[in-house]
């Protein structure tokens, strides 16, 4: 038998010790605004830059990524009319708008020397000045992220990124330390609410489906879009999916369901 509390601490601490090896890492958005917008086109010119630079780029970290540049993928980092977007770290330093033709000097200025390229980054129609990355853009600092705080940030379809983050801890949790009762009660405390327009209490909801009777219960996660031009659950869906599957998993937990279904429309 897997002993889970075991496997996803390994994993949490292998991943730590990869993703502290590469030197940089550059993020580009692969949302569906900044694909729709050229970004796959971005990845794979930066991608065959490097590599004809000789420079070390990893793409899936591994253990070997000392020194290199590791290239990823992320969901949605919402800022999407600047799109397509590429963010640089440590220094956080986020360009917008970035074409195939601006890779070259992103690769010669900023991976090379450590030089910013002020003409690809924000600029705060406010004050007129250049902004470095989301840590001085408005659009930001305004923001407490919560459901969103990891979308944009890591790799959504690498697992061990979100077990790095303390994904799957609760759900652990969970299944091993807690009742169904214990599992309702705790969402009931916590305030949590629907987020559709009723702010239906969770833990309530939750707890009227675990004391219906009847041999098997679903889990139906309603990913619909149903307002206009709403991209909230697609937002979610895409740049950190395992949350949902998370969230599935605790709410079986509270009701008692062994099977569940995403719903989407498109
Ligand atoms: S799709 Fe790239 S910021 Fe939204």
């Amino acid at each position: 038998m897997v002993d889970t509390t075991v496997d996803i601490k390994t994993i949490a601490e292998e991943f730590a010790r990869a993703v502290a090896k590469p030197a940089r890492r550059v993020n580009i958005c692969a949302g569906t605004g900044c694909v729709a917008n050229g970004a796959l086109k971005v990845f794979d010119a930066l991608k065959s830059k490097l590599q004809q630079e000789n420079l070390p780029v990893v793409v899936n970290l591994i253990e070997e990524g000392e020194g290199a540049i590791h290239i990823s993928k992320s969901g949605c980092q919402g800022f999407c009319q600047m799109g397509p977007l590429l963010t640089i770290l440590p220094e956080n330093i986020l360009y917008t708008k970035v074409k195939v033709s601006d890779v070259d000097q992103i690769v010669d200025e900023t991976l090379k020397k450590g030089t910013i390229v002020d003409r690809l980054l924000y600029k705060d129609i406010s004050t007129g000045k250049n902004c470095k990355g989301t840590d001085d853009i408005p659009f930001y600092t305004r923001q407490t992220r919560r459901i969103l705080s990891l979308c944009g940030n890591i790799d959504p379809e690498d697992i061990r990124e979100y077990i790095y983050h303390d994904g799957y801890a609760a759900a652990r949790r969970v299944y091993c330390e807690m009742t169904d009762v214990e599992v309702c009660n705790e969402i009931l405390k916590s305030g949590l609410r629907g987020r559709g327009g009723g702010g239906f209490p969770t833990g309530k909801k939750w707890d009227l489906a675990r004391v219906e009777p009847g041999p098997k219960k679903y889990i139906i996660c309603n990913g619909d879009e149903g307002d206009p031009g709403a991209f909230m659950n697609r937002s979610v869906m895409e740049g950190n999916p395992h949350s949902v599957i998370e969230g599935m998993m605790i709410a079986a937990r509270a009701i008692g369901a062994d099977e569940g279904y995403v719903y989407v429309r498109a």
